[in-house]
């Protein structure tokens, strides 16, 4: 038999999670798309896809290209708003037994903190996830997660109304990610997922236009894995809080990586969307690896890098 199981954190925060595998945000729908793939209850925990306080239709078409390696997607947040959230995909996801995080998207501490206020009270989830690559209107579009100031302000003011998990979802994109990851553990994070996506583009010199209708992307996919490795890595070093590793996750393998360099759990992002059963079959061959190479207990594994 393998032990799985994760605790991320300790306190009255605590999530436990049955094993380490969990989906990425934008990735996975809300869920319940994916039911007849699978038990999205046998997961660790599904993150739904970005919600904000009110509908938004998101970025213009084309706003998905293939790369080498990955994917480039410029969607845009497009999401329900949360009102249709919990009017319509709560009590559905209530009857699974999903452990659900929510991943919340905003333009202003306020917004943000109102988010907060609201999924608090949700039964259905478990914990919340900040995404910060987001722009902060009031300061003229600088990403909450590029800014020092920005970033404590926004994640002070939801740790404080939150009475759940609250793990806040670094960017790469700055110059340095342990100062994000030590400000947003000092403000009061439980716990950090490692990493959104890269920033990057691509062109047709055909008909010399950029592929994506909103220029530049984010980058997923397995040619961002060390680059994520990397910043999980840093992180986990760096700061007391669990680290929850993502970006461009394919294999057990893969997810043991994450796990020898400091990882408490994973992500499952854009392998999902080349194959939907993938998240459920990862589950058995973390399994089946852990045997082959004598883990009894996952969390013995972990930052064991030598
Ligand atoms: C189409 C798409 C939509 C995404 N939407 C979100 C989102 O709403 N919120 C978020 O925090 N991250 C979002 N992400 C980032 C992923 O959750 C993940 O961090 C990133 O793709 C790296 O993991 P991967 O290489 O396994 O895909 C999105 C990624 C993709 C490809």
């Amino acid at each position: 038999m393998v032990d799985c199981r994760v605790q991320l954190g300790s306190d009255s925060f605590m999530l436990s999670l049955e094993n380490p595998i969990m989906t990425a945000s934008g990735t996975f729908g809300y869920g319940l798309e994916f039911t007849n793939y699978g038990d999205i209850g046998s997961l660790g925990a599904i993150v739904l896809k970005g919600i904000s306080l009110r509908p938004r239709v998101g970025n213009p078409m084309p706003r998905i290209a293939e790369v080498e390696g990955g994917l480039l997607n410029a969607v845009g947040l497009q999401n329900y708003g949360v009102e249709y959230l919990i009017s319509h995909i709560l009590p559905q996801l209530q009857d699974t037994r999903a452990t659900v995080i929510a991943n919340l998207y905003a333009n202003s501490v306020h917004e943000f903190a109102e988010l907060a206020r609201i999924l608090s009270e949700e039964s259905a989830i478990h914990a919340l996830e900040l995404n910060v690559s987001c722009p902060n209107v009031r300061e003229g579009g600088v990403l909450f997660g590029q800014n020092k100031a920005m970033l404590a302000d926004v994640v002070s003011h939801v740790t404080r109304v939150s009475k759940k998990h609250v793990s806040v979802k670094l960017t790469p994109n700055v110059t340095d990610i342990v100062e994000m990851a030590r400000i947003a553990e000092d403000n009061g994070a439980n716990s950090l997922t490692c990493i959104n996506t890269l920033q990057g583009m691509a062109v047709d010199i055909y008909s010399k236009k950029p592929k994506l209708a909103n220029i530049y992307g984010g980058l997923s996919g397995p040619c961002i894995k060390p680059v994520a490795l990397q910043c999980v890595h840093r992180v986990a070093q760096a700061v007391s809080i669990p680290v929850i590793g993502v970006g461009g996750i394919c294999s057990a393998q893969d997810v043991l990586e994450f796990i020898l360099v400091g990882a408490y759990a994973v992500q499952i992002g854009t392998a999902t969307f080349m194959n939907p059963t993938f998240p459920f079959q990862l589950v058995d061959e973390l399994v089946t690896l852990c045997k082959e190479i004598g883990i009894e207990r996952i969390e013995e594994f972990r930052n064991t890098l030598l």
